[in-house]
């Protein structure tokens, strides 16, 4: 069964409080969704494997640790696309993919328009990207692309989650460990995570 990590840390609180918050401008919201991002990313890389390395300082050698594996970010487009510099910040040498899905309004089923990796998601850790997890269906739809093509290390980061999203995540793919910045009570009848932060891929690129 997946790992859940719901974070708990005054600084990502702080922060969730004010992405939360329906007043908080544009500017600020994408900053914040952000630096989340990039704290979050403490959490979800603390069990990489690491291989030993010789380097030289200026005084002698020395043993130092190296990570063992590459990692791939991939954010579900668009709102995937907000946490991205944050947690690249943190892991420079990360290559990125892209999935790109939508939820149709009546279904609420995710429909997939785009689909490009690098060849690392094989060999390599995969961190799916994406703020709300709320039925599921996206993450899930998102996870099965990248498996299809090879991925076998795949964890799950989100901003919002909610129980009906994580346990259709944890039933579809019980394999991928879930990292969430906060766990909320439930889905409306539209689809939407509640208390939530509304419409987050509007709420980070203005649009409506
Ligand atoms: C939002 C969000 C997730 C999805 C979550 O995307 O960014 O991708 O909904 O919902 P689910 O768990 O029920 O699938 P949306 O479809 O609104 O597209 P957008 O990011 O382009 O705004
Ligand atoms: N997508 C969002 O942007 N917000 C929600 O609450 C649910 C899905």
């Amino acid at each position: 069964m997946n790992k859940v990590v719901v974070l708990s840390h005054p600084l990502i609180d702080h922060k969730m409080a004010l992405i939360r918050d329906k007043n908080t401008s544009t500017k600020s919201f994408r900053e914040n969704v952000g630096e989340i991002g990039a704290l979050i990313t403490y959490e979800i890389t603390k069990d990489l494997e690491t291989i030993d390395i010789i380097v030289e300082t200026p005084i002698q050698k020395t043993v130092a640790k190296q990570l063992k594996k590459s990692l791939v970010i991939v954010p579900i487009l668009r709102a995937g696309l907000g946490m991205v510099n944050g947690i690249h910040d943190m892991i420079p040498s990360a290559k990125i993919g892209h999935v790109g899905l939508y939820r149709d309004e009546t279904t609420l089923e995710p429909v997939t328009y785009y689909a490009k990796f690098p060849e690392d998601i094989i060999d390599g850790v995969v961190i799916v990207v994406d703020p709300m997890l709320a039925t599921g269906g996206s993450a899930t739809a998102a996870i099965k692309e990248l498996k299809q093509r090879g991925a076998k290390d795949v964890r799950f980061v989100g901003l919002v989650g909610c129980p009906e999203g994580v346990a259709r995540l944890q039933k579809d793919h019980p394999d991928v460990p879930i990292f969430l910045a906060a766990m909320d009570e439930k889905l409306n009848e539209k689809g939407y995570i509640v208390p939530g932060l509304g419409d987050c891929g509007d709420r980070l690129f203005g649009t409506k």
